[in-house]
């Protein structure tokens, strides 16, 4: 798959200003959206994770497209005694911003496919995909996981939080709408939002073999599922 995310904005964008991916990664509305995201995160994700009992002793957790680590570092700071917890993601850039960001998680991030998952060794009792698969197609969902049951013990789990596209003709115009502002103030990648509903995602994920069994919201069409794997 061709990796945007190694790309810089203008390129993708055909600009030819290579400054402006720097100017707005670095950009103060950039950063601000990143801290709020995180906050909610905190607020409204972490405990629910809490409370489906995701965070259990002696257990091996996998954050798959980690970024630069805000959620990989609650993931961290939420782990019972005994667990382990990796990081990956495709993007050295992003693994770079992130191990300078929080230097306590720099020797448990790697770089590694989602297509993959070459990195991983033996089987994995949850496998979070936290805002990564709202860039795939279809295909490429279904393929993610695919991939993720051959590293998943028999009881294993996996948690996604997308930004889903609304089902209702009305919500989906006015998310198009503020998804064109949106990208226009804050993101990178141009691919942002596949139009991937939840029940689109929920279908893919059974025929793949996964069971829908919590869901959470985390604002706006944000939304934080848990799946688990059918025997
Ligand atoms: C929107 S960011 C989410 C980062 C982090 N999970 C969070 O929620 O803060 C999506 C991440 O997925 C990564 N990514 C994209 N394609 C990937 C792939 N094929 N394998 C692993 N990571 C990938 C990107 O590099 C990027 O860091």
């Amino acid at each position: 798959m061709k990796n945007r995310y190694k790309q810089n904005y203008s390129e993708i964008k055909g600009l030819g200003n290579s400054n402006l991916y720097l100017r707005r990664s670095e950009s103060f509305f950039y950063r601000k959206n990143l801290e709020f995201r995180k906050y909610l995160f905190s607020r409204n994700v972490i405990p629910r994770f809490v409370e489906w009992g995701i965070f259990q002793p002696n257990i091996r957790m996998v954050e798959i497209g980690c970024g630069h680590g805000d959620k990989l570092h609650l993931i961290f700071q939420n782990a019972k005694e005994g667990s382990t917890l990796i990081g990956l993601d495709v993007s050295s850039e992003m693994l770079i911003k992130g191990k300078a960001k929080y230097p306590d998680l720099a020797n448990i991030m790697f770089q590694g496919d989602a297509f993959k998952l070459d990195k991983l060794v033996g089987k994995y009792n949850v496998l979070f995909y936290l805002q990564i698969l709202q860039h795939f197609t279809k295909d490429q969902v279904k393929k993610c996981l695919t991939i993720a049951k051959a590293y998943l013990k028999s009881n294993g789990k996996i948690v996604v939080m997308n930004t889903f596209v609304p089902e209702k003709p009305l919500s989906r115009k006015i998310f198009l709408a503020l998804k064109f502002l949106y990208a226009k103030l804050f993101t990178m990648n141009p691919d942002e939002y596949r139009n991937l509903t939840e029940s689109e995602f929920v279908k893919i994920a059974d025929g793949v073999g996964f069971r829908l069994t919590k869901r959470t919201s985390a604002g706006f069409t944000i939304r934080a599922l848990l799946l688990n794997l059918i025997d």
